[in-house]
């Protein structure tokens, strides 16, 4: 394997679209997948079963996992496609729909676990983990997200030892890697290279983290170069930076995936993404919700 090789997931379809304001019709979900798959991304984060009245976007999550396009992408044993659940509800709906990895997620602060998931952070992680043992036991694969890692919306800057705390619990729980959930998207380079650090030396390994940076402040691709240098090598981004959270007011959508390919293929680093075919589909999806594109890579390439 390339140890210069970095692995995007895209979590477009999923956190790119939860917040956005007009409802997308289901066939533009299914495809903006496609698209993605086209452009030779292997790991896509579909959707969420969550609760429709917390993300009403997701409503159709059912309708778009039981698509037969997304169906046949289902069963490609190449492919990674997380669906976020928050409980055992979820984990049943997706198992229904022949999902084979799921995301559970915790926040490392309580204001934020309180917003989004209606329960204290001990009470995130044993649902967490209930939902995780019984995935494994169904053959699934987890993967698991730590949110709030810096700041939290409700109880300001976050404890390096809260995110540990949280990472360590979803690892146990069977986890095969957790993402770092920058939620508000206040993060900077070198707080990155700090909170990274202090897990490597409380014995994370970098193989088991991934990074999850929204944009806000515009320093989303400085926080994954900074996580990159400390030995991440997987990174979560959404096409056309879409994305962004309810109950994280104010925030930014994710670092755009478009911009983290042009980033790590000038650096000589594999993603194993078509760039050009990337471009366009962020050109797509923004024209087709009437929106800006945030990707700055996307749309200097795009006028080229
Ligand atoms: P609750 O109100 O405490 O629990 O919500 P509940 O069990 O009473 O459920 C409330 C309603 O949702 C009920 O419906 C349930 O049936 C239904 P009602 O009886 O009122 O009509 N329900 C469900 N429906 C479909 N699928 C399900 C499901 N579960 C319950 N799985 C709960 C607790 C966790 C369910 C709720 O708070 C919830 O769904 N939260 C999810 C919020 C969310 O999706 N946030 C965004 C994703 S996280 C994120 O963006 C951060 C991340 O990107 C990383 C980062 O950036 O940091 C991952
Ligand atoms: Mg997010």
């Amino acid at each position: 394997t390339n140890t210069n090789a970095v692995r995007i997931v895209e979590v477009g379809p999923r956190d790119g679209l939860q917040n956005f304001p007009r409802t997308v019709p289901t066939a533009v979900k299914i495809e903006l997948i496609r698209r993605l798959y086209a452009a030779n991304v292997r790991t896509i984060e579909l959707t969420s079963v969550v609760s429709p009245k917390a993300i009403p976007q997701l409503a159709d999550c059912r309708q778009v996992l039981a698509d037969p396009k997304v169906g046949r992408f289902l069963e490609d044993r190449s492919l990674r496609l997380p669906v976020l659940v928050p409980n055992l509800r979820g984990l049943n709906i997706a198992v229904e729909h022949r999902v084979k990895e799921v995301a559970v997620f915790v926040s490392a602060s309580e204001g934020f676990s309180r917003a989004n998931t209606n329960c204290t952070v001990e009470e995130g992680l044993q649902r967490a983990e209930a939902v995780a043992r019984q995935a494994l036991t169904q053959g699934l694969q987890v993967r698991g997200y730590v949110s709030s890692i810096f700041a939290c919306p409700y109880d300001g800057p976050t404890p390096p030892d809260a995110v540990l705390h949280c990472v360590k619990r979803l690892l146990d729980a069977g986890c095969y890697e957790v993402s770092l959930g920058d939620t508000l998207g206040v993060g900077v380079a070198a707080k990155t290279r700090a909170l990274v650090r202090y897990l490597l030396a409380a014995g994370i390994p970098a193989s088991s983290l991934a990074g999850h940076f929204h944009d806000t402040y515009g320093q989303a691709v400085a926080n994954v170069w900074a996580a990159y240098e400390c030995g991440l090598r997987v990174f979560d981004s959404s096409i056309a930076g879409l994305g962004g959270c309810p109950y994280a007011p104010g925030a930014k959508g994710n670092v755009a995936t478009e911009d983290l390919v042009y980033l790590f293929h000038q650096a000589g680093v594999t993603t194993g993404v078509n760039l050009d075919a990337l471009v366009e589909t962020g050109v797509w999806v923004s024209n087709t919700l009437s929106r800006e594109n945030e990707s700055r890579a996307g749309k200097a390439l795009a006028v080229k």
